[in-house]
């Protein structure tokens, strides 16, 4: 499904019935990323998934992006869907549209799970090799960022005995445009350091890591958990950063159980 948002087409899928739960992608993946967790939540949850702006089916302007300018898509596709209040998942990428969308609009918000991903802002380090990647994209196009990611987004064991997997994800990395990557890259440079405002999070947190995670280890996701007041942290063995893609059953389950706790609490 299509709609027109911020002056850019946005692609999204609207499943099932019940609690809405809204998922964020990483970079620089699209909305296809969640195809396990439709076809597992859609029958009890109604499951939202989106291609944020420069992804997938969506419009990628060249023209500047932010993550706030992200988290206000999103906001307008809920405003569309008639959605007052959902679950969020964000994933690495997803995770920092999401506080930055807590931020603006924490009233939307009916809990968060936050996956693989990291509330420090990038070291000079990571500054630069955003700059880098960029040129590398520019100038040899996305199949160069597909090489440089997939050995950082998955484990050696799921590249070297799940080449569905490896597929999926470099078709997705090369289905990008460059405005998209390069807008992606200048956004989640910039983002500022979100530590401050884990311990202002008062909605029902979860939050997810791969035991094998590198981009963003175990000891990122134990940060976020300590500071969030009664956050949940759930660590999925054999798994590296893609934990949804690498091991969907167990990542269904935490969501799932989680969802359904919400859904308790309202009701009660
Ligand atoms: C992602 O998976 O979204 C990226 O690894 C995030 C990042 O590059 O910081």
């Amino acid at each position: 499904m299509k709609v027109l948002i911020n002056g850019i087409t946005i692609s999204y899928n609207d499943q099932g019935a019940g609690l809405p739960l809204v998922f964020l992608h990483a970079f620089p993946l699209n909305r296809s990323m969640w195809e396990k967790q439709e076809r597992a939540l859609s029958s009890q949850f109604r499951i939202i998934t989106v291609d944020l702006r420069g992804h997938g089916e969506s419009d990628a302007p060249l023209w500047r992006y932010t993550l706030d300018q992200s988290a206000d898509d999103v906001k307008m596709l809920l405003n569309y869907l008639a959605i007052q209040q959902a679950l969020f998942v964000g994933l690495s990428m997803g995770g920092y549209i999401l506080f930055a969308f807590y931020r603006k609009y924490a009233d939307r918000v009916r809990g968060l799970i936050l996956a693989d991903t990291r509330a420090q802002a990038d070291t000079p380090e990571g500054k630069e090799g955003r700059f880098q990647m960029a040129q590398a994209a520019y100038k040899n196009g996305p199949s160069t960022i597909a090489n440089m990611m997939i050995p950082k987004l998955l484990s050696p064991l799921t590249i070297r005995t799940q080449p569905e997997i490896v597929q999926h994800v470099r078709t997705m990395i090369e289905g990008n445009q460059i405005s998209g990557i390069a807008g992606d890259l200048m956004a989640m440079e910039e983002r500022p350091d979100s530590i401050p405002l884990l311990g202002r999070i008062t909605c029902p947190t979860q939050v997810i890591v791969g035991e094998l995670d590198q981009a963003t280890p175990p000891s990122d996701a134990k940060l976020m958990a300590d500071k969030i007041p009664n956050a949940q942290l759930a660590i999925i063995p054999d798994a590296a950063h893609l934990t949804n893609l690498e091991q969907p059953e167990a990542f269904n389950r935490i969501i799932g159980a989680f969802a359904s706790s919400l859904e308790k609490q309202t009701a009660s």
